[in-house]
């Protein structure tokens, strides 16, 4: 698709110390980087908006999003004053004193997202970590579940991160492969079946958690009536309902929170990712006083949770999620990435999920896999990422216009052709 022109010389207004391009740049990191990404083969040195530049000064239209840490596009202006704002003032104090950035974050997270308290964290992982911890610790100190005995009922296909323990009950074998032993504790259950996640919790369940939508899977949506079902069967059974929005959340499906679509409200969110407004990794457990209020001093804790960059940066997000525009934004545009796909249904798709401004493509095998085709794009000016096999998935920033969203979409008409 066309980009924009640029209004000023990349090399210059970069500022950089690096001169290598973008082939060098690729090959110098091979024998010092581990290798445990694999990267399109795009060197990128800056972007603004839904716009990314290389080394080179070509540009693309980010379809990825930074899996969607970029709701807002890169650089946002608010967001960006608010970060220089606070570095001019005040960084890092760790918990071991309070920060007067942290209390104004909280209570406008909370009141966001309907819930009544906040255990700020840094990354995704984190976040899953301690919503696990917390779970436990209510099980013992609050349902009375036998000491070490505590469990947690999760999906299959899920993606909530890297540790061990999470790792510990993924079932995508690439991610578990040579890294035992695991956590025990989690009862796997197919995603989007009620009966078999009611025959897996019992007086031992501390949670159920899961992706109201399974992002990294290929963005599948369960059917109408499966997040209140899990609603309703968590409370009947007297057990937790945890849901990782950490990727679903904060706009990108039309809604604050991608539960509102059935309506649900859970008793603990995570969030992450876009929290941080593409510029910190903010990210925190969201709940009930009932279930976070089960922590006390000592028992939980991070040096950067809860620091003031990341908090005034996190306050700037939720101020913009606040008006609402983007939630508007990504359900309005959500209906030209619809009608977009839809339209090339028979033309190298040949199915797709989406909510929002979110989609999952799977591409007609035969025409190449996901990162064949995703490269492909990547010629066409547009980048985007297989998920798995020959599925792409679509999350561009929710700042994108309707005309670069269509441009888009001709992309990668392009790229299948
Ligand atoms: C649903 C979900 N949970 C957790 C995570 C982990 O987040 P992070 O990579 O920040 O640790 C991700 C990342 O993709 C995710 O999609």
């Amino acid at each position: 698709m066309t980009a924009p022109v640029r209004t000023e010389d990349s090399q210059e207004a970069r500022g950089s110390r690096e001169t290598r391009g973008s082939q060098e740049l690729i090959r110098a990191e091979g024998p010092v980087l581990a290798h445990n990404y694999h990267p399109l083969p795009v060197v990128v040195a800056r972007a603004e908006g839904t716009w990314v530049e290389d080394v080179e000064g070509r540009r693309y239209l980010d379809m990825l999003a930074g899996y969607s840490a970029l709701n807002f596009g890169h650089r946002h202006p608010a967001l960006i004053e608010a970060a220089h704002r606070q570095l001019d003032r005040l960084t890092l104090t760790s918990r071991a004193f309070h920060n007067d950035r942290l209390a104004e974050f909280a209570e406008r997270l909370a009141a966001l997202t309907g819930m009544d308290m906040v255990l700020p964290m840094n990354t995704g992982a984190e976040a899953v970590e301690s919503g696990v911890k917390v779970a436990r610790k209510w099980a013992y100190d609050i349902k009375g579940v036998p000491a070490g005995r505590a469990t947690i009922v999760v999906a299959a296909d899920n993606f909530h991160g890297r540790t061990t323990t999470i790792v510990s009950f993924s079932t995508d074998e690439t991610a578990r492969a040579g890294f035992g032993p695991f956590t025990p504790g989690f009862r796997v259950v197919p995603y989007n079946d009620l009966a078999a996640m009611e025959a897996a919790v019992d007086e031992t369940t501390a949670a159920v958690l899961i992706e109201p939508i399974q992002g990294e899977a290929g963005v599948i949506i369960p059917d109408d009536g499966y997040l209140a079902g899990v609603r309703e069967l968590t409370r009947r059974k007297g057990c937790l309902f945890i849901a990782d929005e950490i990727q679903s959340g904060l706009g990108r499906t039309g809604r604050t929170l991608a539960v509102e679509h059935e309506p649900v409200v859970p008793d603990v969110l995570l969030l992450g990712k876009a929290l941080g407004g593409g510029i910190v990794p903010v990210s925190a457990v969201v709940g009930r006083r009932e279930v976070l209020g089960v922590l006390h001093p000592g028992e939980h804790g991070s040096t950067f949770g809860g620091n003031p960059l990341a908090a005034a940066v996190g306050t700037a997000v939720v101020e913009l999620l606040e008006t609402g525009e983007f939630q508007r934004r990504a359900a309005e545009l959500g209906v030209i990435l619809r009608d977009g796909l839809t339209g090339l249904v028979g033309k190298g798709v040949v199915g797709f999920r989406s909510r929002g401004l979110w989609a999952g493509v799977d591409i007609d095998p035969a025409l190449g896999t996901g990162r064949e085709i995703s490269e492909r794009l990547m010629r066409e000016g547009v980048l985007a990422k297989d998920t798995h096999g020959s599925t792409i998935r679509l999350a561009p920033p929710l700042t994108i216009t309707g005309e670069e969203l269509r441009g888009a979409l001709a992309a990668l008409e392009k790229a299948l052709g």
